[in-house]
């Protein structure tokens, strides 16, 4: 079948070793297992880290990219694919499961003409979502609901920071903390993701690292070392900072461990969400009439130019691959 995969891996040019053609239709491991017919899937600059080698050895080449699609079921009935892969022994929440993975990562992803699945890793996809739409929620959209109201704890009137506006998880952001009744402010290095973050739903935009005139209940980072410092300057005593990523690097120049002490403000690591989380976000934006930002839709042949776009860092919002 028709997929786009990694066949080796480079940290300095990931795209060396993307691959689109042909690989062999997925199995199923056994009978609690399912296939979904990939309609629509969305990049994710997890993908990126895979054809870097993060979270891959080289034994699991080639492997078919994407964690995240909407398609149809063995039924025909249309639904949104549940990344995280948890052991069939877990209960409770999957992404405490130690042993959990997601699609591309133990299993084979999402960018080809079908996917393999556990039974229970898909969620019905509302009429009023188009396929395209539905793509982008599994994990950047399920990512940002989880940071904000899982582990962030945050409510309508909170005031809360997102930084990198333009990101996938960052636009994600914006968008649902705005549908929730949050009050939204926006770091951005470029005038023209801030002036798009504004029309998304923030009501103030800044540049990275400027001094904002209020302090905020929480930041939403996943910027990581660029980021970390102006996060922690910006909280109000007894603030939080929800972190799923660090884009720019991991490795700080300054933790700003006094100020976490002496304001006594909580750092607390997000990663991606339940499967009834997705069911809950999924519900929200039919409820609110929110759909995800989509910056640019390629048929999955063109995978390379999403690829390329989003390496280059020019993106706002999500880059989807049709079938
Ligand atoms: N833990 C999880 O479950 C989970 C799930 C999803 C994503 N993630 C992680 O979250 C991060 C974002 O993912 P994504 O898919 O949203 O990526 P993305 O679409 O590539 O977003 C990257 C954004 O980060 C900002 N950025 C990058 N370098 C920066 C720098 N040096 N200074 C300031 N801002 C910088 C940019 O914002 P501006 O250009 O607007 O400044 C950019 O738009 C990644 O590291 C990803 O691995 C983790």
């Amino acid at each position: 079948m028709f997929a786009v995969y990694a066949e080796s891996f480079s940290k300095d040019d990931p795209l060396a070793g993307l691959a689109v053609g042909d690989r062999p239709a997925p199995e199923l491991p056994d009978s609690t297992w399912t296939t979904v017919t990939v309609r629509a899937a969305s990049l994710n600059h997890h993908d990126l880290w895979s054809l870097q080698g993060v979270g891959l050895k080289d034994e699991a080449l080639p492997m078919i990219l994407g964690c995240d699609a909407a398609g149809l079921d063995e039924d025909g009935n249309e639904v949104v694919v549940h990344a995280v892969i948890s052991d069939p022994a877990w209960s409770g929440d999957e992404t405490f499961d130690p042993r959990r993975s997601l699609l591309s990562e133990r299993y084979q992803g999402t960018f080809a003409e079908k996917v393999a699945v556990p039974r229970t890793n898909v969620v019905p996809k509302p009429a009023s979502m188009s396929f395209e739409e539905a793509a982008c929620l599994p994990t950047a959209w399920l990512t940002a609901y989880r940071m904000l109201f899982t582990r962030g704890g945050l409510k309508a009137g909170d005031t809360v920071l997102v930084q990198g506006a333009g990101g996938g998880v960052a636009t994600a952001l914006i968008v649902l903390a705005r549908a929730a009744g949050l009050r939204v402010l926006a770091t951005s290095r470029d005038e023209g993701k801030r002036a798009r973050a504004l029309e998304i739903g923030a009501h103030d935009v800044y540049e990275s690292g400027e001094r904002l005139p209020v302090k905020v209940d929480a930041v939403m980072e996943t910027v990581g070392r660029a980021t970390w410092s102006h996060s922690v300057r910006s909280l109000r005593p007894g603030g939080r900072i929800v972190i799923s990523g660090t884009t720019s690097g991991p490795k700080l120049d300054d933790a700003e461990l006094t100020r976490i002490f002496f304001l006594q403000l909580s750092v607390i690591g997000s990663t991606m969400g339940t499967r009834d989380e997705l069911a809950s976000l999924v519900s929200m934006l039919d409820a609110t009439g929110t759909t995800p930002l989509i910056d640019q839709v390629l048929p999955m042949e063109k995978a390379r130019d999403g690829f390329a776009a989003m390496a280059g860092g020019d993106v706002f919002g999500k880059i989807v691959f049709t079938r």
